[in-house]
């Protein structure tokens, strides 16, 4: 029988320290036999890498931005996740609609009764019920104090449009995505970012193992390199 789909997403300020574990959950879930696509956003599709392109590093407004993040989510959508679902997969996704609530709806201080409309709009889906939206089954939420994000980012590359924005900025985008996660509390798993690398990883694999969607045996195995 073809497993149910599963589509999880990673949230949470720049330097937050998701991407190992995105990569390592991938490995855990496909030590069980189930296809894994992993993606993220703005991304995921020929097109939508291209929105991203401009999105992190061309000047524009905050409407524009956001016209453009959803426009990619469309295509991301249509092309990937829907697809990805159909065939039972799991999709672990870098980064999805909470991200614009946080970036620009909290951030940049844009319309947040725009963002509803457009979520409404591009999240509709022909596999769901009529005024049923597509949204993750579980959104991990690595949560971390900005100075501490800072701090780590300072450490790495270049950065982009978003990363160079002030501390209050991410103070900003911290409050968005904890008004998120108060909205959809069955959704949201809070990660506590600030622990070890170890420490993160059993926080995300215990959320797993409590739904039924990892073996302790698997995740015990895993973790990120
Ligand atoms: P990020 O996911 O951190 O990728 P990388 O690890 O390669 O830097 O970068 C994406 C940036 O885009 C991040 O700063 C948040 C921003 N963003 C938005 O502003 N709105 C959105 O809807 C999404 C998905 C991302």
């Amino acid at each position: 029988m073809q497993p149910r789909g599963l589509f999880i997403s990673f949230e949470g300020i720049d330097g937050a320290g998701k991407s190992s574990h995105i990569a390592a959950l991938a490995d855990a879930f496909r030590a069980q036999g189930r296809s894994v696509t992993q993606t993220r956003e703005p991304g995921g599709t020929a097109m939508a890498e291209q929105l991203r392109a401009l999105v992190l590093h061309e000047d524009m407004d905050a409407l524009t931005e956001a016209l453009l993040v959803f426009a990619g989510r469309r295509d991301h959508l249509r092309r990937v996740i829907e697809p990805a679902m159909a065939r039972g997969e799991v999709v672990l996704c870098d980064r999805f609609t909470d991200a614009t609530f946080a970036y620009q709806g909290r951030g940049r201080g844009f319309d947040e009764e725009v963002l509803r409309t457009l979520e409404r709009w591009v999240q509709a889906s022909p596999a769901l019920a009529e005024d049923a939206l597509r949204q993750p089954d579980m959104t991990l939420w690595f949560d971390l104090p900005p100075a501490v994000a800072a701090e780590r980012l300072a450490a790495t590359r270049a950065p982009d449009r978003f990363e160079s924005e002030p501390a209050a900025f991410f103070g900003r985008v911290s409050e968005g995505y904890a008004a998120r996660a108060a909205e959809h509390p069955q959704r949201f798993v809070r990660i506590d970012a600030e622990r070890t690398r170890h420490q993160v990883w059993q926080q995300i694999t215990q959320a797993m193992v409590r739904r039924g969607w990892l073996a302790i045996m698997v995740a015990a195995q895993g973790g990120p390199a």
